[in-house]
């Protein structure tokens, strides 16, 4: 049980979130209220597809101007970007729609920093870089998994750089997120999984990250830890993906699962935006460079090692998201354990790989990812596990070896070993 005189709570999010079928219909008339010349970013996939044409009509039945921009690629590499901030410059728009999975929501979100700030983007890589206020922003995500729609995050590969790199400021969380799961059903099984494993990942990363409470008279930092309001929002997106994500992956076209899914992204997104991520992430960021994996598969794959490193000194926390996945409760530590399994289940379930060699790792690229996750200081110092290299080697060679009972130190927290959870 939380004690909430002694903790502290912090969201920072968009000024309207719609949820539901069908919420989509609301989305041209709040461009409308921001703007009478749009710049609409969309997939290339999805700017063929009857909901998005459909938005193009009711925009112009509201006289908005449209220009459409569909030159969104994974990854969003840096130089894409660029081009696309010019193109964006001359049609000068009041207004910017992403539409479409994590890349194109955060092409729209670089898109406005550009616009309204200039470039090169190096300026404002890192936390609270961006100066003022960007392009107003309506987000409308057509995958469950990014969170982007409500993000203060936008991520980018520079060539310059080893690792991705994100730009973390609450300038660019969006005015406005339409979340309607129907735009999701046709997302590919692939992309369900490694975005849904994505979105495991950031509700347990924002529940299980450090929870200190912030200077409060120092400008504060873009993620500030565990708090009483994401941890709210955190614990119901994990019993949502719990219930649904296995079934969206196997049978795109059930709704139920689709719109638990839509939901429980979206919460995760709300939960880890201001709470932040932490070592499933860190990892993941050089393994996705060396391997050219999706983000969310490597974050998925991850998960169950940096769950099981937080056994040792953070049982209590794991115990709970095993009460939100409905798992059976023993004493705390045995109530964790089944956390850990549950979710290495699930995301064997959906068809993630068990381990790092199987997505070409080999053994000598083991140091560098270790070395490289410790650059990603926002990331590894928010994790309640001291930033050693000593820790991290234990659980990249763990996720190398396929075996997490070299991460299972027996728990030191004796006064709760015996107590059941409940
Ligand atoms: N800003 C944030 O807070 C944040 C958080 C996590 C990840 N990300 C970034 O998001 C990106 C990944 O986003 P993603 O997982 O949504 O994938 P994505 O946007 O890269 O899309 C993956 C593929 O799915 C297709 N697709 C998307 N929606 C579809 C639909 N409804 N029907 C059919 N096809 C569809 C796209 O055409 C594309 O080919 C990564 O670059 C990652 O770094 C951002
Ligand atoms: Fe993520």
């Amino acid at each position: 049980m939380t004690d909430i005189a002694k903790s502290f709570g912090l969201l920072r999010l968009p000024d309207s979130i719609a949820f539901g079928d069908g919420c989509r219909a609301g989305i041209a008339r709040t461009v409308a209220s921001l703007g009478n010349r749009a710049l609409v970013v969309c997939d290339p996939f999805l700017s063929s597809t009857e909901p998005f044409t459909e938005l193009l009509a009711e925009l112009e039945a509201l006289d908005v101007t449209v220009a459409v921009d569909t030159q969104v690629v994974p990854e969003l590499p840096v130089a894409v970007v660029k081009e696309a901030i010019e193109r964006a410059r001359e049609t000068r728009p009041h207004v910017i729609v992403g539409f479409g999975g994590g890349s194109a929501l955060d092409l729209a979100k670089l898109i406005a920093l550009g616009v309204a700030h200039g470039t090169p983007l190096s300026r404002f890589y890192g936390e609270n870089q961006v100066p003022g206020q960007v392009i107003p922003l309506v987000a409308v995500p057509t995958t469950s998994g990014t969170g982007s729609e409500v993000t203060p995050v936008a991520v980018l590969a520079d060539p310059d750089r080893d690792l991705k790199v994100g730009i973390s400021s609450p300038y660019l969380i969006p005015k406005a997120a339409f979340v309607d799961p129907r735009l999701m059903v046709g997302a590919p099984a692939a992309v369900t999984a490694s975005a849904g494993a994505d979105a495991l990942v950031h509700a347990v990363e924002a529940y299980t990250a450090s929870n200190h409470a912030p200077q409060w008279d120092d400008q504060l930092p873009v993620f500030v830890g565990e708090n009483l309001l994401s941890s709210t929002l955190a614990l119901e997106a994990i019993r949502l993906i719990g219930l649904s994500l296995r079934n969206a992956v196997s049978n795109g076209e059930d709704f139920e699962a689709r719109s638990g899914m839509a939901y429980a992204s979206l919460l995760a997104g709300m939960a880890f935006g201001t709470a932040g991520t932490h070592l499933s992430h860190a990892i993941q960021y050089p393994v996705g460079a060396l391997t050219h994996t999706p983000h969310g598969l490597g974050t998925g794959m991850l998960l169950p090692y940096v769950m099981q490193a937080l056994l040792a000194t953070d049982a209590t926390r794991l115990a709970s998201i095993a009460e939100a996945l409905g798992v059976p409760a023993g004493s705390i530590v045995e109530s964790a354990q089944n956390a850990i399994s549950e979710v290495a289940s699930i995301m064997a379930d959906i068809g993630l790989p068990h381990d790092l060699a199987s997505i070409g790792v080999t053994e000598a690229d083991l140091p560098r990812i270790i070395e490289l996750s410790l650059t990603v200081r926002r990331l590894v110092t928010n994790s309640v596990l001291e930033p050693t290299e000593e820790n991290l080697h234990h659980i990249v060679r763990a996720a190398f070896d396929r075996d997490r009972t070299e991460l299972t130190p027996l728990p030191t927290i004796a006064s709760n070993e015996s107590e059941t959870y409940k």
